[in-house]
């Protein structure tokens, strides 16, 4: 594995710890936005308040490493004026690694953009009010995520788009993970310029792809140096009946809503161990955007309902092991989306494939469809990216629960 993103959470964990907030640790190598490759923005190697040696090799386990980073961020001036500093430097097998520390990423780019020759080169912890279960409670709900690195997967529209968005709000940085980059790009560079700070990165993946997730994760380290919540969100859907719906399309349908969630969870939850191994009072979490149709069978759509309903099976299972390490995992299962494109797209969305193909008996125009599922919700209504995101910092600020699939159906799917 990459050294620099070995160290990266375990700095990270150290730092949380230390302050009881979320922090940036930021490697000099970083792949993914605007990092410089290997050098400062001045073209030199940065000059480090913080030498950290952590001995020969990697071969040493997380809980050393943790124990060394921590004592060499309690050290005596960084103590007695409870700070933490912007460059930190890692030595280890005669190499050197280099990280940039922040509260968030606009502090990470005021440094790289020469706040050095300012004199900036130490930042105190004790201005940032800790807003984590390190301490007590949010000061509000909208605070949950606040500085909190976030990853969503199927980021570029739809349910992951709101989400991203209202993350961001919420005051999140948000890694826009899709297959569709140039659409992760767009949105990331249209949030950058709305907020005038980096607050969205593009990461391009195929999640049914090992590989693509790995590099992704490791991409994700070297920028931010961890991950707070992932929200796997991307998903397909192929309905069909199953006495006519091809294997491959069934097979299709499973790998990227099953098995993909399972592959995102393996490659997040590794980074997330590692920084709990620093930070062992730090919650994260793992949401998985499921369905109402992981609750309650679907008519004609059995590949789709099939992938939600084992998803729900791998909440469960993960959120049994993976809670020795402080990773709370949990789905949200929303009602139809009838405001987004798998619905509302004007050529090939589900309203006007249901209207052309006559699904809805005597609906002459797609209003009338739309109508006519909307009266299926007691709630008469679909629904909508804030109901996602307000269960999903509910999920992060209840750090007394995990493994449960939460319906946002407006009532349509009550739990029993
Ligand atoms: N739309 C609804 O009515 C609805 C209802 C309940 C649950 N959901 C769930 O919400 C999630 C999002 O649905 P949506 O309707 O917003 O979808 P969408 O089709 O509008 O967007 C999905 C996004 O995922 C991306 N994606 C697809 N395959 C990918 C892959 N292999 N790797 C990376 N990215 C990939 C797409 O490029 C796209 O940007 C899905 O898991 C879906 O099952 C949707």
């Amino acid at each position: 594995m990459n050294k620099a993103a070995f160290f990266a959470p375990l700095l990270r964990g150290a730092i949380i710890t230390k302050t009881g907030v979320p922090w940036i640790v930021s490697s000099v190598i970083n792949t993914i936005g605007n990092g410089s490759q290997g050098v400062n923005s001045t073209g030199q190697n940065p000059s480090a308040a913080l030498w950290v040696d952590a001995g020969e090799t990697t071969a040493q386990d997380e809980k050393t490493l943790a124990d060394i980073f921590a004592k060499a961020l309690s050290s005596a001036p960084l103590t007695a004026e409870n700070k933490i500093p912007a460059r930190i430097c890692v030595k280890s097998g005669g190499e050197e690694y280099h990280y940039l520390s922040a509260p968030d990423f606009a502090g990470i780019e005021k440094i790289r953009q020469g706040a050095q020759a300012e004199g900036w080169d130490i930042v105190p912890a004790a201005t940032h009010t800790p807003c984590s279960p390190i301490s007590t409670l949010a000061p509000s709900r909208a605070d949950v995520v606040k500085n909190r690195i976030a990853l969503v997967t199927g980021g570029a529209q739809g349910f992951g788009e709101e989400l991203t968005r209202g993350l961001i709000a919420s005051g999140a940085l948000v890694f826009i993970a899709d297959l569709n980059l140039i659409g992760a790009e767009k949105l990331a560079q249209t949030l950058n310029a709305e907020y005038g700070k980096p607050v969205a990165f593009p990461a391009g993946v195929n999640v049914s792809d090992e590989d693509s997730v790995r590099a992704m994760i490791e991409n994700i380290t070297l920028t931010a140096g961890g991950l707070d919540l992932c929200v796997s969100n991307a998903g397909v859907l192929r309905a069909a009946s199953i006495l006519e719906q091809d294997i491959e399309s069934f097979k299709f349908v499973t790998e990227v809503n099953y098995t993909a969630f399972a592959v995102v969870s393996k490659h997040c939850a590794l980074l997330m161990k590692r920084q709990h191994a620093a930070a062992p009072a730090w919650t994260t979490d793992i949401i998985q955007i499921n369905s109402k149709s992981g609750l309650d069978g679907s008519n004609k759509n059995g590949s789709y309902a099939g992938s939600k309903f084992g998803g729900i099976g791998l909440v469960q299972s993960f959120a049994k092991e993976l809670v020795e390490y402080g990773i709370k995992v949990n789905a949200i299962c929303p009602g139809n989306f009838f405001d987004g494109p798998l619905w509302s797209d004007p050529v090939k969305g589900l309203f006007v494939q249901y209207l052309n193909t006559g699904k809805v008996p005597g609906a002459k125009t797609v209003a009338e469809v739309k109508a006519f599922y909307e009266a299926k919700v007691p709630m008469n209504r679909g629904c909508t990216g804030p109901d996602v995101l307000r269960a999903a910092l509910y999920l992060v600020e209840q750090v007394y629960e995990t493994g449960q699939a939460l319906p946002v159906t407006g009532g349509q799917v009550m739990l029993s």
